[in-house]
């Protein structure tokens, strides 16, 4: 089987799904069930006995030893973190907490684990770790996207806790030769995607009648990936990637804000339109800059395509589109999380802890 740290937040729930749709490996879940992890995303999975949640955390070393003795998995695929920005600016004390020592502690425990494994089982074992392009700092407008070399430079308390996790998992390979692989992805959208980022906050205001934030100018730009096609992307490091390699992950779709809110409003006047007939985009609000707002990302995804043959398979008309119905055909999933509801669920099932 493989475990799956952060299963039940965004792109870790779209990986369960994906994964035991086409596969029928088991999945270990292991999830704090923060704000951002919530088990209607796994909803369909209630009944599956390919899937096993926990219910922990990532620092829990104790906990991790366990489950690597019981379940034996042959790899990790860590996702869990925190992973908003603008949470990070406020509070970063959590972010290097599951970020970093969250990290530190999955590799202890995977580096003791595999010690005790036979040579086939150690040689067969991936540990891969999943980062993101933010790590790499802001880009000038006319410079070449970033590839695998490009150097570290964090901006935000989330992309330099993000970067000190890169830093342990790349050490762990060199020194105690832990078989790591890397992903640095870009901007993510699709389902279940917690509505404090920018796509899944414009489809809900917007349909709210709210006014749709765009920070500063709304001209810094982003490279936008379709959840599914990331999850496709691990699911070929996991088959095919070499230990101690590093692969960048984009969907080749540069895009400002201003264009990214602009094209969402106008997909929900199609598909939704407003009751006064009035145009969404008029909803548009600019308000304060993020501090340390990072202007550009973009990814050089040829190493993908490359050595393991992967490219994006839905265009961003195509993912938006499917995106925005989602929402539209999920209003009690927003409901749920807007309330708070689907955090009562939790405390009902497993307490306050941890
Ligand atoms: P998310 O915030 O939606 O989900 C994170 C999940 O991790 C939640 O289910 C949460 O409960 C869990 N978690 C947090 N701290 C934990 C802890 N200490 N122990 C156990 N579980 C814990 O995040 P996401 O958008 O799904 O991102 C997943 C990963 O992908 C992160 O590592 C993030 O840095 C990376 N990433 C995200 C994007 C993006 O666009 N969202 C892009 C590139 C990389
Ligand atoms: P976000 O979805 O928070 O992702 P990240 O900061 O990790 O890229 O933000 C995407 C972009 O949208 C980023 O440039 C900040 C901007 N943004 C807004 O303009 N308004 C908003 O309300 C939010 C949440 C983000």
């Amino acid at each position: 089987m493989i475990l799956v740290t952060g299963g039940a937040g965004f792109i870790g729930a779209n990986f369960a799904l994906d994964w035991l749709s086409i596969s029928d490996e088991p999945l270990l879940n292991l999830d704090k069930l923060t704000y951002a992890g919530n088990m209607e995303n796994l909803a369909s999975l209630t009944d599956d006995p390919r899937h096993h949640f926990v219910r922990g955390d990532i620092c829990d070393r104790a906990l991790v030893d366990s489950l690597l003795a019981t379940h034996q998995p042959r790899a990790i695929i860590h996702f869990a973190a925190e992973s908003h920005v603008d949470r990070s600016i406020h509070g970063p004390g959590e972010f290097l907490r599951s970020n970093v020592e969250g990290t530190f502690t999955l590799l202890e425990a995977a580096r003791a684990y595999l010690a005790g494994l036979d040579a086939g089982a150690r040689a067969a074992f991936r540990f891969h770790h999943v980062s993101t392009d933010e790590v790499y700092g802001s880009l000038a407008p006319d410079a070449a996207p970033f590839a695998e070399g490009h150097p570290y430079a964090p901006n935000s308390p989330y992309s330099a806790s993000k970067a000190a996790s890169d830093h342990l998992a790349r050490a762990w390979h060199k020194t105690y030769g832990l078989p790591v692989t890397i992903s640095h992805c870009s901007n993510n959208y699709g389902p279940f995607h917690f509505p404090e980022k920018l796509i899944p906050l414009v489809i809900v205001n917007a349909l709210a009648g709210k006014a749709l934030p765009i920070y500063g100018d709304g001209l810094q730009v982003r490279d936008w990936l379709y959840v599914g096609d990331h999850c496709a992307a691990i699911r070929r490091i996991l088959a095919d990637g070499k230990p101690g390699e590093t692969y960048n992950i984009g969907g080749w779709n540069e895009m400002s804000n201003l264009e990214i809110v602009r094209q969402v409003c106008a997909l929900l006047d199609t598909l939704r339109p407003r009751s006064d007939g009035q145009p969404y985009a008029s909803q548009m609000a600019h308000v304060t800059d993020r501090p340390g707002h990072d202007r550009r990302y973009a990814i050089d995804a040829r190493k993908m395509e490359r050595e393991l043959g992967w490219r994006p398979a839905e265009t961003f008309a195509s993912g938006i589109e499917r995106t925005v119905r989602w929402y539209l055909a999920h209003e009690d999933w927003v409901k749920n999380v807007q309330s708070g509801a689907y955090q009562a669920w939790v405390t009902k099932h497993y307490g306050d802890k941890p």
